[in-house]
């Protein structure tokens, strides 16, 4: 489907990644890798910066990112695997697209009225707290998707307005120059990729603090999959699987037939909390197993991550640079 596309997508080290992030958005992403042309995968390090400026807690989350997609299994001497911040040519890029963005897409856009709404709910100032970093947020965006030549941003449903400014900026850029020198990025939703649930039913998110951690030790999944909340219902009652969160859960991760089996003992009486809790935590630990041990040697060898996304850099740095250099040939000529 994306044999001759190039897809591009941005991940921001902000957190450490859970089984939502990781089923629902990392598995996908390496899997997508290997269908298209060209993949490209960043750390929107520069991103961060607008929400994290302890360079401490940054420099861990960039590093477990980094090692958190070597271990889902993504070929960086395959694939475009880079830092954003090792790309100047996209900073440039930004200055230029700057003068072609409307002032009031930013105010539209969707992190920072987010941001805004946060604030009035709190019953703080409109733009408290907010920097020029996150208000011109779709900005830099833009220049990460259209400095690569991307054709495809695989984005979650927050994301597609910001895909859709950079197709506008890009848009106006080559309808006032009349020439094609940027091309115009389309997005894609995964509709098949499921949303898990956290231990309290809503989304798992970092900011509902509901999630089930990733690599960590055996006793700290432990303890959130058994948090995961439950009623007071006997065993032997008969119970509708999808009313019962470690069930929603259990269901987005395990085979078919286990998650069948685990249906059935519920409907049947037949399986207690305490045994599906226990299914749940042997099927997460099974699943990540692999990946666990993937992770901790790159963590524990970072010097090797390091040298993948320099080379990542190194071989993608040219598509930003002939793109930068079409944009200031046009503008700037011989000069
Ligand atoms: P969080 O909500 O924990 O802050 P992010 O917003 O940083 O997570 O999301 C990072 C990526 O993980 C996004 O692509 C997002 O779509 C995906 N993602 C986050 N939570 C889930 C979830 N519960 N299920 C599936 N995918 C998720
Ligand atoms: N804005 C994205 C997020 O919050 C991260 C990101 C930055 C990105 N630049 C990108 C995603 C370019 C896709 C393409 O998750």
């Amino acid at each position: 489907m994306f044999e001759n596309k190039c897809i591009l997508t941005g991940v921001k080290p902000t957190g450490k990644p859970h089984i939502g992030n990781y089923f629902g958005a990392i598995l996908p992403a390496v899997k997508m890798a290997n269908e298209a042309a060209r993949f490209n995968l960043f750390i929107a390090d520069y991103h961060a910066i607008n929400f994290m400026k302890d360079a401490e807690v940054l420099q861990r989350e960039i590093k477990e990112i980094a090692c958190i997609y070597l271990a889902a299994g993504l070929d960086p001497k395959k694939h475009y695997f880079y830092r954003q911040s090792d790309i100047p040519e996209i900073n440039e890029i930004t200055t230029i697209l700057y003068a072609f963005t409307p002032k009031g897409f930013m105010n539209k856009s969707h992190a920072y009225k987010a941001a805004v709404d946060k604030n009035l709910e709190a019953g703080k100032p409109t733009d408290d707290g907010i920097n020029m970093g996150l208000y011109t947020y779709p900005t830099l965006m833009a220049a990460d998707i259209l400095s690569m030549d991307t054709d495809i941003v695989p984005v979650g449903k927050d994301q597609i307005q910001h895909v859709e400014i950079a197709r506008d900026i890009a848009g106006a850029v080559n309808a006032y120059y009349d020439k094609e020198l940027l091309k115009l990025p389309d997005y894609v939703t995964a509709a098949d990729v499921a949303v898990l649930p956290g231990i309290d039913g809503r989304k798992m998110s970092k900011s509902y603090n509901n999630v089930i951690p990733m690599f960590e030790d055996e006793k700290v999944i432990k303890k959130a999959v058994y948090s995961t909340v439950t009623d007071s219902r006997p065993m032997e009652e008969p119970k509708d699987p999808d009313e019962i969160i470690v069930y929603q859960i259990y269901k987005c991760l395990a085979p078919a037939d286990k998650v069948e089996e685990m249906a059935a003992g519920l409907r049947e009486g037949k399986l207690g909390y305490g045994h599906i809790k226990a299914m749940l935590l042997d099927t997460i630990l099974e699943q990540t197993k692999d990946a666990k041990q993937v992770y901790d040697y790159y963590m524990a060898h970072y010097d090797e991550v390091r040298g993948a996304l320099e080379d990542g850099a190194s071989r993608a740095r040219p598509f930003a640079q002939r793109t930068l250099a079409r944009l200031k040939e046009t503008l700037f000529g011989n000069l």
